[in-house]
């Protein structure tokens, strides 16, 4: 070999030592750069990992899903951001254990008691326990078989008190940071978030409610108190004008009926006198002739009857007025004795029957226990008189009537059902005010159910009407039982 090849040999070698010197730096450049990428990567999954579980958990608090359905899910996102093999959550009320739920796993993993949960809490709000300490021999032998040896609990707590703990079961060589258990906390801090913001709103709820029945009560109480003071003074009112009235009523109809008597006398002298002059021819007839030619005294006294007898109606209407504005005053005084309603409706019916019989059909179902009632039968006879009466005018042609008797909770409710013409809700409004009438004149006071309100209401009960047009009516009534 010559020199000059030895040389250029040489300086190839030397070259060639450097370039893989290089090469070998280089390589293990590219080396620590793809460790450290991928590295970067396993660190990026975990915290995409994290961030998709904790994104997964704040949107199941976003929906109103209840608490059921959110702690399930809750616990199956922890099982799944902890790479578990099953997990399990139980509801603790009043100290117990009231549902526990085994998720991930057909095994049926027994149960732990209450004091284990409690034992744990005590000492931290989340932990890993290995189950070899937990103290429960079944639960070990069913986790060996499973190779589960470790199990995280996360505690849900709403105000302060836990009340879902999740248990998150863990095989052998699953393997994670400690710091991740404080994404579950985060999480779990979420739920407590939801309920008890569910749990706020359903006590704002509750208290609205409350509120409201509370006002409807006060209205309601209003609207009857100025009802009874209404009729309180109407009452007082009514016992004036029947007092007033009665007295010239009184006379006027004992002179009327004097005043009767001596028209018919007078009426029979007139028509002998009438006769006597016809028959004869003197001075005296032939003056009464002329008279009765001018006067026409036979119709004069048949005209005298037509009026008296008008008279007649018109005294006994304002007779029956008095009794019911006398009875509407009544309806204040105390309420004293006691009587069966079914026989009070009983003898009621007999009354009104003529009333009754030629419009409408009577269909009785009374209870089969004739209760006692406190009070006047005759009053409360006179309120049902009063339905019966408006039920049977109310017939357009004629139709049913039902009325009913039942007992319940201290009261005896008795319902008089109609099917004639019905009333606008405009009409319903004013029926128990005194003197509301549809009636013609001359057919109703629309003193009726006024007065029965006021007696009602004296006996400790209350009324009540439902009406429909062309359908019917139906009034409600309840009266205490006595005891
Ligand atoms: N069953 C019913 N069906 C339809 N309307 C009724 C019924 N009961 C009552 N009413 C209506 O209520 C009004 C008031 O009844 P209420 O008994 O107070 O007086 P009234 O019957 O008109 O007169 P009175 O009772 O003096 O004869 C009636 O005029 C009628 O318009
Ligand atoms: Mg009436």
């Amino acid at each position: 070999m010559s020199d000059a090849y030895k040389a250029a040999y040489e300086r190839e070698k030397i070259a060639r030592l450097a370039a893989e010197k290089l090469l070998d730096e280089k390589s293990r450049e590219v080396q620590s750069s793809i460790e450290m990428i991928h590295y970067q990567f396993n660190d990026l999954m975990s915290q995409k990992k994290e961030s998709d579980y904790l994104l997964a958990v704040s949107r199941l608090t976003q929906t109103d899903q209840g608490l059921k359905k959110s702690v399930h899910d809750y616990t199956t996102e922890s099982m799944k951001f902890l790479n578990a093999k099953c997990s399990r959550y139980s509801y603790i009320s009043d100290g117990k254990i009231v549902i526990s739920n085994l998720i991930g796993s057909d095994d049926q993993l027994p149960k732990l008691g209450l004091n284990v949960y409690q034992d744990i809490y005590k000492k931290d709000d989340r932990s890993t326990v290995m189950i070899s300490e937990l103290n429960s021999p079944e639960l070990l032998g069913v986790s060996m078989v499973l190779g589960i040896n470790r199990v995280v609990f996360l505690p849900i707590k709403s105000f302060g008190k836990v009340n879902t703990v999740c248990e998150i079961y863990l095989s052998e060589g699953v393997d994670f940071k400690p710091e991740v258990l404080d994404q579950c906390q985060v999480a779990g801090f979420q739920i407590s978030a939801m309920l008890e913001r569910s749990a706020d709103q359903k006590e704002l709820e509750k208290s609205y409610q409350e509120i409201k029945l509370s006002h409807d009560k006060i209205k309601q109480a209003q609207a009857q108190l100025v009802q009874s003071e209404k009729m309180a003074s109407l009452g007082q009112l009514a016992a004036g004008v029947a007092h007033e009235i009665n007295n010239p009523i009184g006379f006027v109809t004992s002179n009327f009926s004097t005043l009767k008597e001596y028209s018919h006398v007078l009426a029979e002298y007139f028509s002998h006198a009438v006769q006597l002059a016809e028959q004869s021819d003197n001075e005296i007839s032939s003056v009464m002739k002329k008279m009765d030619e001018k006067e026409n005294f036979k119709f004069l006294f048949s005209d005298i009857k037509n009026i008296m007898d008008d008279c007649d109606d018109g005294l006994l209407r304002v007779k029956e007025i008095v009794a019911n504005l006398k009875s509407f005053a009544r309806s204040d005084e105390e309420v004293t004795g006691e009587f069966k309603i079914n026989q009070c409706i009983e003898n009621t019916i007999k009354v009104v029957w003529n009333e009754l019989k030629y419009k409408a059909r009577l269909h009785k179902d009374f209870d089969e226990n004739d209760c006692s009632v406190k009070g006047h039968e005759g009053q409360i006879g006179q309120v049902i008189m009063n339905m019966l009466v408006n039920a049977a005018q109310a017939m357009e042609a004629d139709g049913d009537i039902y009325i009913q008797t039942r007992a319940q909770d201290g009261f005896v409710r008795i319902t008089i059902r109609d099917t004639a013409k019905g009333m606008p809700q405009s009409v319903m409004d004013k029926i128990f005010d005194p003197f509301y009438t549809t009636k013609g004149v001359n057919e109703g006071t629309g003193l009726g159910l006024s007065i029965s309100h006021g007696i009602i209401e004296k006996h400790g009960g209350n009324v009540s009407v439902e009406s429909e047009e062309g359908v019917g009516t139906c009034f409600i009534i309840n009266l205490p039982i006595a005891d």
